[in-house]
């Protein structure tokens, strides 16, 4: 199998993401204004530090060649979000937020040509040592190096949108690299979790805070510098978003907990899954 190379960007902006993220040693967890620098080097390095736990502790249930939505498990093969797995073939796909690559290797099994985009180098070693035929490439999603028109379809399972100060920003960057026609959908934590602490259990099912607040999620240290930033979206928020970039909104999917998944992921349980939802996935086209 060949060894893709791991292509470093000059500089890099934007943001982050997590999916049940461990704990930064010894962070203050806080709600505060971030923007869209000091979001992207928070979570830069963020990953960077955390990707060899994140990998060990999710590994096993992403699969190395699966491709999960969230931690529901909804599979892009019953799924096909992106459309029926057997038109995949010959198909030049971006994944956004790639993590160790799983999706795109999936990807690159039913034919198509993926190419796996991550800000975080540690994470896309991850990718590199479970090994793929496809394009590695360390770069911000808010500033795609790509020319226009480049994939037919783009995807993001809980990738950059849930931890970018500027959604709108990336999601205009993914509509330009893809071509008329192309598809984009990505998954990130549902907005209604953030009404609810992020704990698996009983805890977990009281409302805590409000729904509306959009303040950042922060993990800073003792110096007041963030080390961790997720933002928050209502829905409606999402929509507009998606609508300001100039895409078609066409399904907004919610994946129900199945019955045969037993785990937890970070605040994400059979328990709560089967009362709220956990993720939504927004299946956006381009005209
Ligand atoms: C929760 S992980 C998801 C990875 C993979 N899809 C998975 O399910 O394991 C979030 C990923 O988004 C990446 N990320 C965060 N902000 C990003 C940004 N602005 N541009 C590109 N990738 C970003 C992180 O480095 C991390 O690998």
């Amino acid at each position: 199998m060949q060894e893709p190379e791991v292509h470093e960007p000059d500089e890099v902006r934007g943001a982050h993401g997590a999916h049940g993220a461990p704990e930064a040693d010894e962070a203050e967890a806080t709600r505060r204004e971030a923007g869209a620098t000091e979001s992207s080097r928070a979570n830069r390095g963020w990953w960077d530090r955390n990707a060899d736990e994140y990998q060990i502790e999710h590994g096993t249930f992403l699969g190395d060649d699966r491709f999960v939505w969230g931690p529901e498990g909804l599979d892009e093969v019953e799924a096909e979000l992106l459309g029926p797995s057997e038109e995949l073939k010959g198909k030049d796909v971006l994944e956004i937020g790639a993590g160790a690559a799983q999706c795109a290797r999936w990807l690159a099994a039913q034919g198509a040509r993926p190419v796996a985009l991550d800000i975080s180098h540690r994470q896309l070693q991850h990718a590199l040592r479970i090994g793929g035929s496809f394009p590695l490439v360390c770069a911000d999603a808010g500033d795609l190096p790509f020319a226009d028109g480049s994939f037919d379809l783009a995807c993001s399972a809980y990738g950059a949108l849930p931890f970018v100060a500027d959604p709108v920003r990336v999601l205009r960057e993914v509509r330009r690299v893809l071509r008329p026609g192309g598809r984009f959908v990505f998954s990130v934590t549902h907005p209604i979790r953030w009404a609810f602490p992020d704990e698996p259990g009983p805890e977990g099912l009281s409302v805590s805070g409000s729904y509306f607040d959009r303040t950042p999620y922060v993990e800073q240290d003792e110096e007041g510098r963030a080390v961790y930033v997720e933002h928050h979206r209502t829905i409606g928020d999402r929509v507009r978003d998606v609508v300001a970039a100039d895409f078609r909104l066409v399904d907004l999917v919610e994946p129900q907990w199945p019955a045969w998944n037993t785990s937890e992921w970070g605040g994400w349980s059979p328990l709560r899954g089967n009362l709220i939802p956990g993720s939504a996935i927004f299946v956006c086209e381009r005209d």
